[in-house]
């Protein structure tokens, strides 16, 4: 069989978390909590599975939840999303990503997207047929050269790819971001934007800057959004596309025959207790706690951290630790140290290497507080080549 996707292979996840089994590692590498989901929250699912809701759901998934969107969108931004037919309720944000991107994309289309990349964007547009445009974010703060963006751009480019706040790096967008983005939108009529929302609620600035609150924007934007990063079930897959009428349209044309619908008992167990218990303004504060302990934590070893202003995850520059590439060094702290972390070369289509490593700090405490034990041991180690991670170490 000829693949239509000939250099993809095992991904670093599936790698670096076998290799944390392995080697009985403490997991920082993928990005999933390991503290017990809310109580409440748990009971709602159970008493949405005891009602009998384990049929097929709705396509665009079930009215209740869609409701429950469209409030909090409402409390946050105070933006009026219209549930029927500006919410498709989606298999997680990676189905909304490849279902936008499925519904856009015509061979030869190309998709500009920003490096370092979260993983699936690059395959999802070959997989149509579209060409894939890797543009790089400035390194260190990782933030989107606008004026590299507008040269790129032509006529054959449909979407643009952005996703914010970003993983891997920890960066947030500025107002200036929305007025770049609009300004080259607004040049072409058939360019579109996939936003990235995913950790909308995980923002230590306290403002999140959605697409949607820009007119222009919002009218080409497919945002998708993710409850499993939002209420700590990255398992559920549960997730959510807002876009306007005409591109929910065509969207739910894709989706009704890629997955049709989402589990129905969790997305009536989730709307249950959005109505009830809903408090999505503690989540940035219980995330930036847990920032601040991983920060503490590593400020007393040889890592560098990066600017973290959203997301659960913390890129550590490792330069004055060693000299190795990032692959190689995040093996070895995985067997020689017991903590896994995902390189960030991975994340590039080039695989640039910064030497730097991302860190999940979506983790109880004393998970944290471990795993930075162990990093901060290596702070005596300023000589790559007498380190037990040195160079001759890992040709060995
Ligand atoms: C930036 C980004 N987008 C999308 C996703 C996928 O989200 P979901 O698990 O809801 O499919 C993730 C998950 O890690 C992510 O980090």
């Amino acid at each position: 069989m000829i693949s239509k996707l000939p250099d993809t292979g095992t991904s670093i996840f599936t790698v670096m978390s076998a290799m944390a089994n392995e080697y009985g590692a403490i997991n920082l590498s993928q990005g999933f909590p390991d503290f017990p989901i809310d109580p409440n929250l748990e009971n709602s699912v159970l008493r949405s599975l005891k009602a009998g809701h384990v049929q097929y759901a709705p396509m665009a998934g079930r009215p209740d939840i869609r409701e429950q969107i469209s409030k909090l969108i409402y409390d946050r931004y105070k933006l009026s999303v219209l549930p029927d037919s500006e919410i498709t309720i989606t298999a997680g944000a990676t189905q909304a990503i490849f279902t936008a991107i499925a519904a856009l994309v015509n061979p030869g289309d190309e998709v500009i997207m920003f490096d370092p990349a979260y993983d699936c964007y690059d395959p999802s547009v070959k997989v149509f047929g579209g060409i894939p445009i890797h543009l790089k974010l400035k390194h260190p703060d990782y933030s989107i050269d606008w004026d590299e963006a507008e040269q790129k751009v032509n006529d054959k480019t449909r979407i643009i790819i952005t996703n914010n706040p970003h993983n891997p790096c920890g960066s947030v967008w500025t107002e200036n971001d929305l007025i770049r983005l609009e300004k080259i939108v607004s040049r072409y009529k058939n360019l579109y934007v996939i936003s990235d929302e995913v950790y909308e609620y995980i923002q230590f600035k306290k403002q999140h800057h959605t697409v949607l609150k820009n007119e222009l924007l919002r009218s080409r934007s497919f945002v998708v959004f993710s409850f499993g990063k939002t209420l700590h079930v990255t398992g559920w897959k549960l997730g959510y596309c807002i876009a306007p009428e005409a591109l929910t349209t065509e969207f739910r044309k894709v989706h009704q025959f890629n997955v049709f619908c989402v589990n129905n008992t969790i997305q009536a167990g989730v709307a249950d207790y959005l109505s009830r218990y809903a408090d999505t303004k503690s989540i940035a504060d219980f995330y930036q706690k847990k920032r601040d302990l991983f920060l503490q934590a590593i400020s007393k070893s040889k890592f560098k951290p990066l600017t973290c202003d959203g997301t659960y995850f913390c890129l550590l520059d490792f330069t004055s630790i060693s000299n190795e590439p990032d692959v190689e060094f995040a093996k070895q702290l995985i067997k020689e140290i017991g903590v896994a972390s995902i390189p960030v070369s991975v994340f590039y289509k080039d695989q640039t290497d910064n030497h730097v490593l991302r860190f999940c700090f979506a983790k109880k405490d004393e998970t944290i507080i471990k795993a930075t034990e162990k990093l901060c041991s290596l702070k005596n180690c300023p000589d790559s080549n007498q380190s037990i991670l040195g160079k001759q170490r890992s040709q060995l």
